[in-house]
């Protein structure tokens, strides 16, 4: 079979669904951090791995997860909250090995804007 002429193909790369997903998976990669610095990439890092327990606002959806408007647990200095994070408590999954302490601070500096 010899090609033909009419080998476009839609630019399926350009579905803004499928590019979403990718610029989810990217965004645990340092890579792709966007310009404007390591709090949007706390977001993206937050809404992708936080934000199905600890809700999109930091408002819990899960019984026993933390709404972080709790003003006690974010006077936590970053460094007690990096520790949970990282090796995880109960039901609060241990993210070390999945994120680096660099970007569980950013994720914890986003948080600390949802108050
Ligand atoms: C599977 C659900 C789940 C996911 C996903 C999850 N958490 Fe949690 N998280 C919990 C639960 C449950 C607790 C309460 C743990 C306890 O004290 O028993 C908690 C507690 C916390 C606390 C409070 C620690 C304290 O001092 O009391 C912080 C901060 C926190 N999570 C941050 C995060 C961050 C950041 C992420 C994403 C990287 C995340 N969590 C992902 C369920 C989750």
């Amino acid at each position: 079979m010899k090609p033909t002429h009419c080998e476009r193909t839609a630019p399926i790369a350009r579905m803004p669904l499928i590019s979403a997903a990718i610029a989810a998976l990217l965004s645990v990669l340092p890579v792709s951090a966007p310009a404007a610095g390591l709090n949007d990439n706390g977001q993206q890092l937050y809404m992708l791995h936080c934000a199905g327990c600890h809700g999109m606002n930091g408002i819990s959806v899960v019984p026993d997860a933390k709404s972080f408007s709790r003003v006690e647990l974010m006077a936590q200095p970053d460094q007690s909250l990096l520790n949970v994070i990282r090796s995880g408590r109960n039901m609060m999954p241990s993210y070390l090995g999945i994120l680096s302490d660099q970007e569980i601070i950013s994720v914890i500096n986003y948080i600390r804007t949802l108050n």
